[in-house]
């Protein structure tokens, strides 16, 4: 096991506080025979239920610190230099199938610089956490990315764009190449544990466009500390503005984003 810094402690309390909620209302979905419209109105809640714990816990512990969460915005704090980046429910779509893959991400922005990540999945309990210079890990294990060196061996993650994105065609000719040179392409739905998933060296590489810095900001921690590259799809530092991101190990970036590059 390795000791936590205080901020580490803080940020996973916030997120096992909030995963606790996610779980309960997870537990209460299963049984809840009804519409299609109140499931979703279920789910939603349980989103803004998570959000609240998580922003409790956080504002009590650094009351000046800044917030950009995905339900209520950006709120600005009397310290102008820290913002907690949050995602209550990472894997929306999944917790509303019943599918348990979904994650509470919670990020520390410190002057523009991502400093922590904390990634928790409540129903497999597994924690991820990292911190700028400290390493990643997985409930108290060290983390490395994968050591694979080449294509033809190489698990991929991504993940479709959704309905009203322009962007399907484009996504589909990217599939087409990776598909045909890599060992798999998976879309389990949940960025931030996909990110998690990179840095744990279960998959070789991740990428996906139109996301919001939310869905990344904590696994963008997680994959640099595992000792992996991450950039946008072009190879430049804009994931945060851009919503697409590349994450693979340091072999296989550069190789997997001329594949990327060369769809357009
Ligand atoms: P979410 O579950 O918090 O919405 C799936 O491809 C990834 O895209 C998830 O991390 C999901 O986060 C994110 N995403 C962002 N906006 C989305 C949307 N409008 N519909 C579906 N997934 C979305
Ligand atoms: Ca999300």
């Amino acid at each position: 096991m390795t000791t936590q810094s205080a901020l580490i402690t803080v940020m996973v309390a916030a997120a096992r506080k909030a995963g606790r909620a996610l779980t309960r209302d997870f537990g209460e979905l299963e049984n809840l025979q009804v519409s299609q419209k109140s499931q979703s109105d279920f789910v939603s809640q349980a989103d803004h239920r998570a959000e609240r714990v998580a922003r409790t816990e956080l504002a009590r512990a650094r009351p000046r610190y800044g917030f950009l969460m995905e339900e209520s915005g950006a709120t600005a704090g009397a310290d102008t230099s820290n913002r907690w980046i949050v995602d209550p429910l990472d894997g929306t779509t999944n917790f509303l199938h019943g599918i348990p893959h979904f994650a509470v991400s919670i990020a520390l922005e410190r002057d523009v610089d991502l400093v922590a990540g904390v990634v928790y999945n409540p129903i497999s309990d597994e924690l991820y956490w990292a911190e700028k210079g400290k390493g990643a890990f997985l409930n108290g294990r060290r983390l490395r990315v994968s050591g694979r060196k080449i294509l033809a061996p190489a698990l991929f993650a991504t993940g479709i764009p959704f309905a009203w994105h322009r962007d399907h065609k484009l996504f589909l000719r990217q599939l087409e190449k990776v598909m045909a040179v890599a060992a798999g392409v998976r879309r389990f739905g949940s960025a931030a544990l996909d990110l998690a998933y990179v840095a744990a060296g279960r998959y070789d590489g991740f990428w996906e466009t139109g996301l919001s810095p939310w869905d990344m900001a904590a696994g963008i921690v997680l994959v640099r500390e595992a000792g992996g590259f991450v950039s946008d799809i072009n190879g430049g530092t804009a994931m945060m503005a851009s919503g697409d991101i590349l994450a693979a190990n340091d072999s296989l970036h550069e190789p997997l984003g001329r594949l990327l590059r060369d769809c357009r």
